[in-house]
């Protein structure tokens, strides 16, 4: 979809929304400065309406899709040789520590994102392989969204695939988790929109042609191969897309907040098997 339509698309669908939402942070008691408390939005729609619908506009397209194969398993396989490679001056590759097909790493991304005390925040898989590359193998970090870095993600998330979400929000990763849920629930842009309006509230209602997904199903097939990016791109990539659409600064990749971010989203999927790479319109 070309910026020009997403913008198109965007503006008649504000008018429904300006007016109908009601305000989700509520002022804590005794003015002292404490986190919000936050009003979640029940689904406009069951889950069963919600289901039907998105069989009714996906379901043929993405069955054609899977007959067809999807261009994303090269960069899968790109990944699964970078893995093998020797890189920097420790003249490591990661299957010197990881295995030899990664066995070392199967279901280990089904746990991203997590909190990790070294960093005293939430590392996520495409963190973790920069961080192993700078300390453990003298290697310079990858770009974020280049075609090495995204080929790595795919390939180490790839060996969870089939494994069920399970990321942990106890203890040390709440207050993260929290901060991740009031940025999904804030209110920003010149639209004034929050993420949780369109993808809790609206879910399975249409904005122009396109059918808003409910956030189970958000985190599962990323790094997705995506028709409208003509390749293939991180679940970051995709926040940056959607703070765009609604005129929101995106942030930058991996910073705190987009972190937090994943892991409240991530937490929404648990239990949901990883099926990567994805793909979609
Ligand atoms: C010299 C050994 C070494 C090399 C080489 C190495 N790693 Fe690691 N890796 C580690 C250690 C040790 C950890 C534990 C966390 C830490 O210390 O950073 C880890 C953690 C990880 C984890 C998280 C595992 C978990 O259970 O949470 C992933 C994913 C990972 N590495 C991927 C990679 C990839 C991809 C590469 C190649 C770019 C790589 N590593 C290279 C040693 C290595
Ligand atoms: C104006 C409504 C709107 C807002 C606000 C919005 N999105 Fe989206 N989002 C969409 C549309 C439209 C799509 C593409 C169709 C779909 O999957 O819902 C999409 C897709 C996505 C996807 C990909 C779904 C998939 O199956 O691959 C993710 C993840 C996502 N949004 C996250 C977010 C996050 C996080 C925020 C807040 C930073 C946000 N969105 C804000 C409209 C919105």
């Amino acid at each position: 979809m070309s910026k020009f339509i997403v913008r198109i698309m965007i503006l008649p669908a504000c008018a429904l929304f300006v007016f109908s939402a009601c305000a989700v942070r509520t002022p804590s008691a005794g003015g002292k400065a404490s986190a919000p408390v936050i009003t979640e939005y029940t689904p406009n729609i069951s889950t069963q309406e919600y289901e039907k619908r998105y069989q009714a506009v996906y379901g043929k397209f993405t069955e054609q899709m899977a007959a067809e194969g999807n261009p994303a398993d090269f960069v899968v396989d790109d990944g699964k040789d970078l893995f093998s490679k020797v890189q920097g001056s420790a003249g490591k590759s990661c299957a010197s520590c990881h295995g030899a097909n990664g066995e070392k790493l199967k279901g280990v991304a089904a746990m991203y994102p997590k909190y990790d005390p070294a960093i005293k925040g939430i590392d996520t898989v495409a963190l973790q392989i920069n961080r192993c590359r700078k300390d453990h193998m003298g290697a310079p970090e990858l770009k974020y969204e280049s075609d090495p870095q995204l080929a790595l993600e795919l390939y180490v998330k790839s060996l969870s695939n089939g494994v069920p979400i399970h990321v942990s929000i106890d203890g040390p990763a709440k207050p993260f988790y929290e901060a991740g849920k009031e940025y999904y629930y804030k209110r920003f842009g010149q639209f004034n929109f929050s993420c949780a309006l369109c993808h809790v509230k609206y879910a399975g209602h249409m904005i122009r042609a396109n059918l808003l997904s409910n956030n189970r199903h958000h985190t599962d097939h990323f790094p997705t191969y995506r028709l409208d990016w003509s390749g293939v791109g991180s679940l970051q990539k995709r926040f940056r897309g959607c703070n765009k659409n609604v005129r929101q600064e995106p942030l930058p990749f991996q910073s705190e907040t987009y972190r937090n971010l994943e892991l409240y989203l991530t937490y929404q999927g648990n239990g949901v098997p990883i099926q990567v790479p994805g793909f979609r319109m």
